[in-house]
């Protein structure tokens, strides 16, 4: 008996030191607990919270107050809400936000400028922006005056689209879409009231920018193929075993790799509470763990169902520069919203869509800090993955079972890891600019000789925030093999992507990927 006691033991920590993937401290105070992220070309990054949870862990610069008399807690606020993250320095710069951004969406635009929508009280009806700069930059949010949304979002979901401009989709009874600039004001989606139920499940719904130009939008547990043109559904899909995905749900979706002739795309959606645990304000009810997978281009698209090794819920798929997606973050048990989950999946997994289902995943070595309800993940520049925030209190609260979070944290997967690091290609030469279409050649050296194909694959930078990332996407060029140039360097032959539909215009994060090894990205403007 001891002896079987110990052998467990063994092998528990051995497998536990054994998995894949390693984690760093970047911060230990970011200031702010994140709640919204977003990483930009400076490779600085973008934090946000609400405004209204009082005193932060970071002021604002002296003599910068935010005068509010409807703040819940201060009416003279010198606090940040919102902080400037140097990937390079670890520095933290305070940003200066007015009005409030809780439960807001956003999205990069074309020429590199993130604009942000929505939010709480005064900032419902708000968009602002945000124009990056490096760390020793003085930009700032700015709110616009002269044009507000047509109607105030709360919980909605933004995605940039073919021709640059932003579709603003649903909030919380906003069962409409609108667009940036603006064009005709809010539109009816009555879908988003059809699946609305009595936990809502239809607020931040996932939105995928398909190849061919239309918009797969999931809410509860269903989905359309919404025209942005037109403004109208053309097509409808089965729905999804196993309950309701979105908030309060809380299940993530990624739309998997684009390549090839990019005629087809797939969407993955993962776990979600149960139903009813939001309804009860049950903290213990079990996460599940189904994942639904299905060929949104295909005319009779059918959902294939896979079990994750966790049941989870609030996880955070990233799309990392191989093509694989990455479940981090989030919890096992209760449901999204405040003080409403418990027992943390601290295990992030790697799946691997290429293989068989049974195969898929592959769990990794677990985090050591709990990321609940308002917490982020997004792609860095250099392959790893940033994680901040888990904010499961009304007000920031640091003496509790699962406290405000402020540090920030890197999870790199195992392509980072020195015994590949002679595989790791790094990008000599790239142009910083690219037109659809446009063939280019990249040069990467490579330590070890290079067999086989060298990727090379465009990343978004996304908007994340309640356990989906707003405008996320991966996209393989079409390559000619890696020849030869000089010593290690090697020329690839490239068609960047070949219209907005497969790939909007903006800054991307280029990267060469070397037998599942990426390098460090570029950032590459592509425009039309
Ligand atoms: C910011 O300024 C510091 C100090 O002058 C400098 O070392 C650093 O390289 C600068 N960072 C960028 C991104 O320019």
């Amino acid at each position: 008996m001891e002896l079987l006691i110990l052998s467990i033991f063994t092998f528990f920590f051995l497998s536990r030191a054994e998995l894949p993937g390693t984690w760093d401290l970047l911060v230990p105070n970011a200031g702010i607990s994140s709640m919204h992220t977003a990483v930009t070309r400076f490779n600085t990054v973008v934090l946000l919270d609400r405004t209204n949870t009082g005193p932060s862990r970071k002021m604002l610069r002296k003599g910068h107050c935010r005068l509010d008399p409807h703040d819940a807690v201060l009416k003279r606020d010198c606090y940040a809400h919102s902080v400037l993250f140097d990937l390079q320095t670890n520095q933290i710069r305070p940003l200066m936000i007015l009005t409030d951004t809780w439960c807001s969406s956003g999205q990069f635009l074309h020429d590199g400028t993130l604009l942000q929508t929505g939010g709480d009280l005064d900032g419902f009806k708000k968009i602002r922006k945000f124009d990056p700069c490096d760390i020793n930059g003085s930009c700032d949010w700015v709110e616009l005056d002269d044009v507000e949304l047509s109607e105030g979002r709360w919980y909605a979901s933004n995605q940039i689209l073919p021709d640059g401009s932003v579709i603003i989709i649903g909030g919380r009874g906003a069962n409409t879409v609108e667009y940036y600039p603006p064009r005709n004001g809010a539109v009816l989606f009555p879908f988003l009231a059809d699946v609305e139920d009595k936990q809502m499940d239809n607020l931040y719904p996932y939105v995928h920018l398909l190849p061919n130009s239309k918009l797969f939008v999931f809410a509860n547990n269903k989905a359309v193929l919404f025209d942005h043109e037109t403004n109208k559904v053309v097509k409808g899909f089965p729905p999804l075993d196993g309950g309701p995905r979105n908030y309060p749900s809380a299940g993530s979706s990624v739309m998997l790799a684009l390549e090839g002739d990019y005629s087809t795309a797939v969407i993955v959606i993962c776990g979600g509470a149960q139903y009813g645990a939001f309804i009860e304000r049950s903290t213990d009810t079990p996460a599940h763990g189904s994942c639904g997978r299905i060929v949104a281009t295909s005319p009779d698209p059918i959902w294939e169902m896979e079990d994750m090794p966790f049941g989870r819920i609030m996880g955070d798929m990233v799309m990392l520069p191989t093509g694989d997606a990455l479940v981090i973050n989030g919890a096992q048990a209760g449901t999204q919203g405040f003080e409403m989950a418990s027992n943390p999946c601290l295990y992030p997994l790697l799946y691997r869509p290429g293989q068989p289902v049974g195969l898929r995943f592959m769990t990794l070595n677990p985090g050591t800090v709990p990321r609940l309800y308002h917490s982020t993940a997004n792609l860095l520049p250099d392959g790893r993955v940033l994680v901040a925030g888990s904010n499961p209190h009304f007000f920031y609260k640091f003496e509790a079972e699962f406290p405000t979070e402020l540090r920030i944290e890197a999870f790199s997967p195992e392509y980072l890891s020195p015994d590949r690091a002679n595989l790791r290609p790094v990008i000599e030469e790239i142009p910083d600019t690219v037109r659809f279409g446009e063939a280019f050649d990249v040069f990467v050296s490579v330590t070890l000789p290079v067999v086989g194909l060298i990727e090379v694959n465009f990343a978004s930078a996304p908007f994340a925030t309640h356990s989906f990332s707003q405008g996320q996407r991966l996209v393989k060029l079409t390559i000619t093999p890696s020849v030869p140039d000089s010593g290690n360097r090697y020329k690839i032959g490239c068609n960047a992507p070949p219209n907005g539909a497969v790939a909007p215009p903006g800054y991307y994060m280029v990267f060469a990927v070397n037998q599942g090894v990426p390098s460090v990205a570029r950032w590459v403007h592509l425009v039309a």
